[in-house]
């Protein structure tokens, strides 16, 4: 509790004392209205003779898997718009990867983005904008579904019997589950622990000189398929890294 009011109060300071954090309070997101009708429209054109005969007119997917609807926004919320963007940019279309200029991506990510009713705003969708713009669904951030390859940090507990990850924070999307930047293991040892609990699967299947027992009570980083199931959500483990000997940051 103190350490929580303390940390709001420094936020609080750095907040009136910065300019650059008081004009951007929280990133930007696709609810914020990032890109104009006349994009959109020019994507629609760019869509229906590059797109359409895989995903179908009307994006529900005729041959390929739809761009439009929670399945598809349920793969690509919680993270950064700039991965749809480069997926599109270098593996579509699908019969000619990468064969159209940036801007004609952007056009049709606009577009897809209209299509799945996120708002339209006054300024356009360009390079500079989709690098610090996060995805998000409808309803804004919402914790992540069953089978997203995750990251979370937590306190290791248990036995041979049952690991779990106790005190642990919201699982983040990851794009590498095998290993850890660095700055990804200094931002996970900073973040303050949570509240949830995951049982921890697949440990058996970790490469030596891996050994559960030697990771009790530790703060650890463990990536891999977050597994939703009522009340008893686990991870299937990927990779496992120390942060710290002690649970108590
Ligand atoms: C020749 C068929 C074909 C065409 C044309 C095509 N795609 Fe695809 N698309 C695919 C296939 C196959 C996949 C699944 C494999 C993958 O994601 O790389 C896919 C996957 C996708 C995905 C990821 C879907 C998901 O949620 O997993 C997006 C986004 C996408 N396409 C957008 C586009 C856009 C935008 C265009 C037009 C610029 C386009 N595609 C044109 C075949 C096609």
């Amino acid at each position: 509790m103190l350490r929580e009011t303390l940390w709001c109060l420094s936020a609080g300071v750095m907040f009136f004392s910065n300019p650059a954090a008081a004009q951007s309070p929280k990133p930007k997101t696709v609810l914020d209205g990032i890109y104009t009708d006349a994009q959109a429209k020019r994507g629609e054109t760019a869509y229906n003779s590059n797109c359409a005969g895989c995903h179908g007119e009307d994006l529900t997917g005729r041959v390929m898997g739809p761009l439009r609807g929670d399945a598809f926004l349920n793969l690509w919320r919680e993270d950064g718009l700039e991965y749809l963007f480069t997926h599109i940019k270098t593996r579509m279309p699908g019969n000619a990867p990468g064969s159209l200029p940036d801007a004609t991506y952007l056009d049709v990510l606009a577009y897809i983005l209209q299509v799945n009713t996120f708002p339209s705003g006054s300024a356009e969708l360009t390079p500079g904008s989709v690098a610090d713009i996060r995805f998000v669904g409808l309803g804004g951030p919402k914790p992540l579904s069953t089978n997203t390859l995750v990251r979370v940090a937590g306190c290791f507990a248990g036995s041979g019997a049952r690991w779990t990850l106790t005190q642990a924070t919201e699982p983040a999307k990851t794009h590498d589950a095998e290993k850890n930047t660095p700055e990804e293991l200094k931002s996970a040892a900073a973040e303050p622990l949570g509240s949830q609990t995951f049982n921890l699967q697949n440990l058996e299947d970790l490469p030596p000189p891996f050994k559960a027992g030697d990771m009790l009570g530790h703060k650890v980083l463990a990536k891999g398929v977050l597994i939703r199931r009522p009340g008893n959500d686990s991870i299937n483990v990927i990779s496992i890294e120390n942060l710290s000997p002690s649970c108590h940051p």
